[in-house]
């Protein structure tokens, strides 16, 4: 893998991924939306990942399950046998009736079937910050294992990267933050990330400019509007994350409409 010649960066993963599995276009966290995203031409996703009462990692983005599935209650407070049981896609619409939580494992055996890169976001309930890191860490190594391209673990929680780094540290991480705090670099060295993963409305120029130099790759989310999309590629990101996979495909980057 030679560096990119304008940042000097090696980044070998794909530059557009879809947020949650399907964006907009499919119920998020499921199996369902990665199959969809690969069925638009995805190469890359992105996927939230918690730990259940019973420790089972399984894709899900809030710490409970009322906004995006037919159960109630807290993910960290339920044995999966109890979640696996509830509707995860009729939320969205009745023909993702059918859709549920996924175990980690499933996602990531899909992801390597369909070809899909994956961008893992370690995402702990409160309180379980260290185990969530290291069980992701853990599992993902093994769920990888002989892989082309390794996934990237990400997260908002620095305690969950740091246990990741302990439990797993061949495995690259992104350092996940809505603002750039000015000790990122010291940060990202200390959590040895290989990319910041930031909120695209943190980042100008000269950051992004310091980022690339100090050698670390740049991914943005979310990023839905093509004018920001084509804008972001023209300063010089590696990647951006959206939930608009109508409006701005995985080709985006070679043939950028929106000017
Ligand atoms: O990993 C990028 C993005 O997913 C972070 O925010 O809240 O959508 O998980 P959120
Ligand atoms: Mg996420």
């Amino acid at each position: 893998m030679t560096p990119n010649d304008a940042t000097g960066v090696v980044w070998p993963y794909p530059r557009v991924v879809a947020h949650r599995g399907g964006g907009t276009l499919a119920p998020e966290n499921t199996l369902g939306a990665l199959r969809h995203g690969a069925s638009l031409g995805f190469r890359g996703v992105e996927f939230d990942v918690m730990l259940t009462g019973d420790s089972t990692p399984v894709l899900i983005h809030d710490e409970t399950l009322e906004r995006t599935t037919d159960g109630r209650g807290e993910v960290a407070r339920l044995a999966y046998g109890a979640i696996e049981k509830f509707d995860a896609g009729r939320w969205l619409a009745e023909r993702w009736r059918g859709e549920r939580v996924p175990m980690f494992g499933e996602a990531a055996r899909l992801c390597r079937e369909l070809g899909l890169w994956a961008n893992v976001e370690i995402k702990p309930a409160k309180g379980f910050e260290a185990q969530t890191g290291r069980a992701v860490a853990q599992m993902a190594l093994e769920l990888w294992r002989g892989a082309a391209l390794a996934p990237i673990l990400s997260s908002f929680a620095p305690e969950a990267l740091a246990a990741a780094k302990a439990a797993v540290p061949q495995l690259p991480r992104g350092m996940l933050v809505d603002r750039i705090p000015p000790d990122w670099k010291a940060r990202m060295r200390s959590l040895e990330c290989v990319a910041l993963h930031c909120n695209y409305k943190a980042l100008s120029v000269p950051l992004l400019e310091e980022i690339h130099a100090a050698g670390y790759g740049v991914l943005v989310w979310t990023v839905n509007d093509p004018r920001d999309a084509k804008r972001l590629f023209e300063w010089g990101v590696d990647s951006i994350v959206t939930d608009r996979l109508d409006l701005i495909g995985p080709d985006f980057v070679r043939s950028p409409k929106g000017a």
